[in-house]
């Protein structure tokens, strides 16, 4: 299995271009069985998640062609309507596949989730939305078995529905059946995410009729037919945050490029507070991030966008480790967001839980260990933090990383870091 080995101490500086978000690519992969003619994506990235997503949707029939960042997906001859619980285990945004294939096919086998690293993350609010708009769920052998034969005319139907939770994944699935749906559907307590809005913004050009994505409250008047369309993913904002903690941290000074602020508020907010300085360009859709590494402790709440992002938690747990001061983690989000506390104190952290909150007290230095990567987000904060410690950090199980940061090795080495994958 690969390791990563981080010898720590070095000062980012220069320049790094940011990738096509994971989280917007993967829902807007899944609309693709949604359309009767090719959607053409660009600013895909190559990320794991990415080929087990277009394993998924090429077992169903759809046909695809991948050249670099460009992906054509053709779903006029879809065969199965089924994601396996192989892949489903592999990856639980394959649930993402269940609204598009009820809308259009009429009828969805999709494997039960089941846990993760980071908490139960049940996904009982897709298949209530469903239902509300009149399809037939059930549980079997560990499948959701989901059918529209009964309806008119095998449409869903228009609803208005109130998500008791505001759910990324949830809002997307339920937006994309919407899209086929007959009559209108209201989805209430939506999620506000920027992935949400790029979804959306990419079934519009698909022939879709959407309004308020971005705000709580999506209106989609169901239409009969989607067509394919051209769409490049939005950036990715949590791969940017990453970087401008990286930069931080280790007291360089590093411009990101094709990178939206607009996005990041909060986490632009939380690195200034911590005292780096945070330069925006919004013309050129630059952000550069500059500091002296002497870093203030920050109290960080994650809660659903425009708050802080639970997806930046953890690498600002690595922030919050070496700054000055004393630190509150509160994770709002996922009951077990905290993996990395345990390997960041093998390399000296000072880090007390207490339920969904974690005490953090600055330390002046860290030491290099080996520490174990146990979810995408954890295993990047293991890196930051190998950035800054004195000496030699070896990270293993980085497969999650490669769930979602693409070259990660080769962009923190272009920066300066001394990161090789073993
Ligand atoms: C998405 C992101 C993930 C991010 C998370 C929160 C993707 C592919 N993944 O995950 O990176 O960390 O949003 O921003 O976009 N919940 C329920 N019932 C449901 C659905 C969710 O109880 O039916 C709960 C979850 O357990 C969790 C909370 O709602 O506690 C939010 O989860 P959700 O927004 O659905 O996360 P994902 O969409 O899975």
């Amino acid at each position: 299995m690969d390791k990563l080995i981080i010898q720590g101490g070095n000062r980012l500086s220069g320049e790094v271009t940011i990738s096509g978000a994971k989280n917007a690519a993967l829902p807007i992969l899944c609309a693709s069985l949604l359309a009767e003619t090719p959607l053409k994506l660009s600013s895909v990235a190559a990320l794991k998640d990415i080929d087990t997503t277009i394993k998924l949707l090429d077992m169903m029939g759809v046909k695809i062609a991948r050249d670099a960042d460009e992906v054509s997906l053709d779903a006029s001859d879809v065969q199965s309507f089924e994601a396996t619980y192989e892949m489903v285990k592999t990856m639980r945004a394959s649930i993402l596949v269940l609204g598009p294939l009820l809308a259009r096919f009429g009828t969805a086998r999709v494997s039960l989730p089941g846990g993760c690293a980071i908490g139960s993350r049940p996904v009982d609010l897709h298949i209530k939305g469903l239902q509300a708009m009149g399809a037939a769920i059930h549980i079997t052998h560990g499948y959701i078995q989901a059918s529209t034969l009964h309806l008119p005319n095998r449409r869903l139907q228009g609803t208005r529905y109130y998500m008791d939770l505001v759910t990324v994944t949830g809002t997307e699935n339920l937006m994309m059946a919407a899209a086929l749906a007959e009559g209108k559907t209201i989805l209430e307590n939506a999620a506000k995410e920027p992935e949400v809005v790029d979804l959306a913004e990419c079934l519009i050009k698909m022939g879709a009729n959407i309004t308020g994505a971005g705000t709580d409250v999506i209106t989609i008047i169901g239409v009969e037919k989607l067509k394919g369309a051209d769409h490049n993913i939005v950036c990715d904002r949590i791969e940017a945050g990453t970087y401008m903690v990286a930069a931080a941290m280790t007291g360089g000074e590093v411009k990101l490029k094709n990178a939206r602020a607009d996005l990041l508020d909060a986490v632009i907010e939380k690195l200034r507070d911590a005292g780096a300085e945070v330069k925006v360009s919004k013309v050129e859709n630059t952000i550069t991030v500059k500091s002296d590494g002497k870093l203030k402790a920050v109290n960080i709440r994650t809660a659903p966008h425009p708050a802080f992002p639970t997806d930046m938690q953890a690498q600002f747990m690595a922030l919050n480790v070496v700054a000055e001061g004393v630190a509150k983690v509160t994770e709002t989000i996922f009951e077990n967001r905290f993996m990395h506390v345990q390997e960041m104190q093998r390399l000296g952290a000072d880090i007390s839980i207490d339920g969904n909150t974690a005490l953090v007290k600055g330390v002046e230095f860290l030491d290099g260990a080996t520490v174990m990567a146990t979810d995408l987000r954890a295993s990047a904060s293991l890196v930051l933090a190998g950035l800054v410690a004195r000496g030699e950090t070896v990270i293993e199980r980085i497969y999650h990383l490669d769930r979602g940061y693409e070259h990660l090795e080769a962009k923190f080495n272009a920066l300066g870091a001394n990161v090789k994958r073993v």
